[in-house]
C-alpha cells in the first residue's frame, strides 16, 4: 500500500513537471531523506508518532514542558523565542528522549522578526515581488538566527471586505497578485536551497477564511467549489508550486464543514491534485473548536475527524495526544493514517536540517537583528508600499520655500502602533516614527502637537493646533487606526476615521494652511468625507520600524511614491464586499442618477434599471490598482502579435509608456483581461500581468510583456479547469479602471 501511494506520488510529481514552467517543488522527492523517515518511524512506538503530532505553546518555565519533551510528547513548540531556552528545548529533546528527535519551534513572523516591514496589505501594494521575498528572506535571517525555524506566514487568505481585520495579514483582493507574494514570500522565507537560516513557510489559511460573512472573524463562509477553485485556491496552489513545506487549516467553515475537519480541500485537492506532502498543521484550536461549530460531539470525535481529513498536527487542541491512542486501539483510526502524518511531519525536519544542526549559535542571533541591510530594506518597503491617492500639488515638500511645518495626529509617534498586528518581536526602541524622521529631514522647522493622543480619542476643540496650524506653512496630519483595532478578532462595522480625528482634519482646515494626510491603518479606511479637507493623501498602511523615514523620504520628494491599491477603496462601508474583478451581471451599471440628483428633479425616487447604490452608486472610492506619483504616465500604441491564439500559446504584447511629467517615476503597469463569453459568467476583468517600470522625466519605452493562454484557464460548466476559446479583451493601464481594451480571440 505504502509503495503504491509512493508510485502514484512519484508519477504526479512527473506530471506536474511536466505540465508547468513553474518550478515544480514537492517537499520531499529527496529518496534519500524519505529513507531515513522509514527506518526512524519504524523504531518508534505509537506514543511517540503520536507524540510528535502535538504542538504546544511554550513560552515561559522550561520545567513545564521537560518531562513531556523527555518522553517524546511534543512535535513542535510556538511561541519561544529565547534562544537560549530553545537550545534547552533541544537539548532535552536530542539529548534525553529515546529517539533524539528535535523539535520544530514555530512563531508567527508575519512581516519581520525584530525589523518590522510593512504589513503585507502593505507589502502587496509595492507591486514587487522581488522586494517582498527579500523582506521575507530577512525575516528568516534574523528568526533563524534566534532558532525559529517554522513561520506561521504567508497568509494567503483573498479579502474582499474591509470591515474583516486580517485584511491586514494579506495581499488584498485579487487571486493574480496573491498568488505572486505568495511564491515570493516562500522563496523568502525557505530561500533558494534549505539551510540552516530556512524557515519553513506555513500558507494559511486554507482555506476562505478572508470570505467571511459579514466581515466579522471566524464567521461562516458560504463559497461555492468554483469560486474556491477560481479564486481563493490558485494563490495556494502556486505556493504549493513553489516548495510551501506547511499548510495551516482554518477556523471557517465552509458550505458547513470546518476546514479542519475537510477531507475534500485537505485530501482530495491538497494531497491528491497537488501533490502536496508537506506538514497540514490546525489553527489554535481549530480542532477543538469543531465542537461549537457543532461539527463533533466532544474532543475526541473532532480528533478522529480532523486526522482521517488529512490533519498532522494539532495546534493547541491537545485532541491527539489524549485521544490517537485508544482511537487506534479501537481500530477507529488505522496506525497507518498515523505513520503517514507522522512522515510529513519528520520530512520537514530532515529536511530543515534540525536533526544535523539542532541548536541555534546565541552570539550569532544577536549580531544579525536590526542589521543595517535589513534597515534599509525595510525602509524601501515601507516607501514602495505607501499609495499616493490625492495630491493637487503641494506634495512633494519644496524644502526651499518651507519654514514652519505641523506635525500633528495620533499616529505622528506611535512607534508601537506604526508597526501593524503580529509585530510581536518589533520593538518600539528601534522604530523611526515619521515625527523623529522630520525632525532630521527638516531640521528646525518642525513643531508638534499631537491634537489627538491616540486615534480613539473624544475632542470637541483643537484650538491648540489650529493656532499653531496658522503659523505654520503646511501641516502634515498622521491618522489612522492603532495596530490593535485591525488584525485577528479586529474587525469593524464603521471605516470611517475613527474616534476625533475627522474633526481634527476639519478644524485643521480651517486655518487655512495645506493639509497633507497620511493614513496608516490595517485597512483601506472610508475617507471619503475626509478628502475635501485634505491637499494630499499619502495611504501607507502600517509602515513598520523604517516607516517614518520612508515617509519623510515621501514627503520631501525624495523618493517618488508607486504604490497601488491592492484592495478596493470603499466610498461607504455599505458598500462592501466591492472588487474590480467581479463577474458581469445581466443589468451592468450605465451611470444613472443617485437618489440626490433624481429627488432635486420632481422628487422622483428611483428610476434604477441597473446594479447600483441609489445613495452612493456603483464606484468605489479608488479602484483596485489606482495609485498617483509626483510625475505622470500615458500607454500608448498597446499592441498584441496576433488577433487569434491557440490555447497553448501567448499573448505577446508591446506598448508605449510615457513618462509625461517632469521627474523620474516608476509605474506599476497592469494587464487585465476579460473572457467576454464563457460557459458561466465571468469576471469584468482579471489581473494577469504586472511589472514596475522606472522611467526618467519625458522619458517613453516600448514595453512588452506577456500573457499565456494557459492562464486563462478556469473551471467552467463542467467542472474542468481549461481555457474556453473564444473572444477576449486585454488592458494595459495603471489602474483596473482605465484604458481602452485591446480585442483578441483564442482559437
Ligand atoms: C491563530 C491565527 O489564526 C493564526 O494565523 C496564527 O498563526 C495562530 N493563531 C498561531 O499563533
Amino acid at each position: 500500500m505504502k509503495y503504491t501511494r509512493t508510485l502514484i506520488f512519484a508519477l504526479l510529481v512527473i506530471l506536474v513537471a511536466a505540465c508547468t514552467e513553474r518550478k515544480a517543488t514537492t517537499v520531499g522527492s529527496d529518496p534519500e531523506v524519505e529513507k531515513r523517515i522509514g527506518e526512524l518511524i519504524s523504531r518508534m512506538t505509537l506514543s511517540e508518532k503520536i507524540g510528535q503530532m502535538n504542538q504546544v505553546s511554550a513560552g515561559g518555565d522550561i520545567s513545564n514542558y521537560a518531562d513531556a519533551l523527555r518522553r517524546g510528547q511534543i512535535g513542535s513548540i510556538l511561541n519561544e523565542v529565547d534562544p537560549v531556552k530553545i537550545n534547552e528545548f533541544q537539548r532535552i529533546c536530542v539529548e534525553e528522549s529515546r529517539l533524539g528527535i528535535p523539535l520544530l519551534v514555530a512563531r508567527d513572523v508575519i512581516h519581520g522578526f525584530h525589523t518590522i516591514f510593512p504589513i503585507p496589505l502593505g507589502l502587496a501594494a509595492t507591486f514587487d515581488p522581488e522586494l517582498v521575498s527579500e523582506g521575507a528572506r530577512i525575516a528568516s535571517l534574523e528568526a533563524t538566527a534566534q532558532g525559529i525555524r517554522w513561520t506561521f506566514s504567508p497568509m494567503l487568505d483573498i479579502a474582499r471586505d474591509p470591515r474583516w481585520g486580517r485584511i491586514a495579514e494579506g495581499s488584498g483582493e485579487d487571486t493574480w497578485l496573491d498568488a505572486r507574494m505568495a511564491e515570493a514570500m516562500v522563496r523568502g522565507y525557505q530561500g533558494e536551497t534549505l539551510d540552516t537560516t530556512s524557515m519553513a513557510a506555513c500558507i494559511k489559511h486554507f482555506v476562505g477564511y478572508g470570505a467571511a460573512e459579514g466581515g466579522r472573524d471566524y464567521n461562516s463562509t458560504f463559497l461555492t467549489e468554483r469560486q474556491l477553485r477560481n479564486v481563493y485556491l490558485p494563490p495556494f496552489e502556486a505556493a504549493v508550486k513553489a516548495g510551501a513545506m506547511t499548510l495551516m487549516t482554518s477556523f471557517n467553515d465552509n458550505d458547513g464543514v470546518p476546514s479542519t475537519g475537510n477531507t475534500f480541500i485537505l485530501k482530495d485537492i491538497l494531497r491528491g491534485e497537488w501533490g502536496f506532502d508537506g506538514l497540514v498543521v490546525t489553527d489554535w484550536n481549530s480542532m477543538g473548536e469543531m465542537i461549537p461549530h457543532g461539527f463533533g460531539t466532544d474532543r475526541k470525535d473532532v480528533a478522529e475527524k480532523a486526522v482521517k481529513a488529512g490533519v498532522d498536527m494539532d495546534m493547541m487542541t491537545f485532541g491527539f495526544i489524549s485521544h490517537l491512542e485508544e482511537l487506534v486501539a479501537a481500530g477507529s483510526v488505522k496506525e497507518s493514517v498515523i505513520d503517514e502524518a507522522v512522515r510529513n511531519i519528520l520530512r520537514i525536519k530532515f529536511l530543515l536540517g534540525l536533526f544535523e544542526h539542532p541548536y541555534v549559535d546565541v552570539e550569532r542571533g544577536e549580531a544579525v537583528q536590526y542589521a543595517e541591510a535589513h534597515l534599509e530594506a525595510a525602509r524601501r518597503s515601507a516607501e514602495e508600499s505607501a499609495i499616493l491617492l490625492r495630491n493637487d500639488g503641494i506634495l512633494p515638500l519644496d524644502p526651499g520655500r518651507i519654514r514652519t511645518i505641523l506635525v500633528t495626529g495620533p499616529m505622528a509617534d506611535a512607534p508601537h502602533d506604526q508597526l501593524g498586528t503580529w509585530s510581536f518581536d518589533g520593538q518600539k526602541a528601534h522604530t523611526v516614527t515619521p515625527l523623529q524622521a522630520l525632525r532630521e529631514r527638516f531640521p528646525g522647522k518642525v513643531v508638534y502637537v499631537p491634537g489627538l493622543a491616540y486615534s480613539r480619542e473624544k475632542r470637541e476643540r483643537f484650538d491648540d493646533v489650529v493656532a499653531t496650524a496658522r503659523r505654520a506653512d503646511v501641516v502634515l496630519a498622521f491618522l489612522g487606526e492603532e495596530a490593535i483595532l485591525s488584525g485577528e478578532a479586529h474587525s469593524l462595522a464603521d471605516l470611517n476615521l475613527i474616534g476625533s480625528q475627522s474633526a481634527l482634519l476639519a478644524a485643521l482646515r480651517s486655518a487655512g494652511k495645506p493639509v497633507v494626510a497620511t493614513v496608516m491603518a490595517g485597512r483601506p479606511l472610508t475617507i471619503e468625507r475626509d478628502l475635501p479637507n485634505c491637499n494630499a493623501v499619502l495611504y501607507s498602511f502600517h509602515p513598520g520600524t523604517m516607516g517614518g523615514p520612508a515617509l519623510a523620504n515621501l514627503i520631501s520628494g525624495d523618493v517618488n511614491p508607486s504604490g497601488k491599491c491592492p484592495v478596493t477603496f470603499l466610498r461607504t462601508v455599505g458598500q462592501a464586499p466591492m472588487y474590480y474583478s467581479h463577474n458581469m451581471t445581466g443589468r451592468p451599471y450605465n451611470g444613472e442618477k443617485l437618489l440626490s440628483e433624481i429627488e432635486a428633479e420632481a422628487g422622483q425616487t428611483s428610476l434604477g434599471n441597473t446594479s447600483y447604490y441609489l445613495d452612493y452608486g456603483a464606484c468605489p472610492l479608488f479602484p483596485f490598482g489606482y495609485g498617483l506619483s509626483y510625475t505622470t504616465f500615458s500607454y500608448s500604441d498597446i499592441r498584441l502579435d496576433s488577433q487569434s491564439y491557440p490555447v497553448d500559446g501567448t499573448v505577446n504584447i508591446s506598448f508605449k509608456l510615457s513618462n509625461t511629467g517632469d521627474r523620474e517615476g516608476t509605474e506599476v503597469v497592469q494587464v487585465y483581461v476579460r473572457d467576454v463569453v464563457g460557459s458561466v459568467t465571468r469576471p469584468v476583468k482579471e489581473l494577469k500581468a504586472f511589472e514596475r517600470v522606472t522611467l526618467k522625466a519625458g522619458e517613453s519605452r516600448t514595453l512588452q510583456l506577456k500573457v499565456a493562454v494557459a492562464e486563462l484557464a478556469f473551471w467552467g460548466l463542467d467542472g474542468v479547469k481549461k481555457v474556453e476559446p473564444g473572444d477576449f479583451q486585454l488592458w494595459v493601464a495603471g489602474d483596473s479602471a482605465s484604458g481602452e481594451p485591446v480585442a483578441f480571440k483564442v482559437k
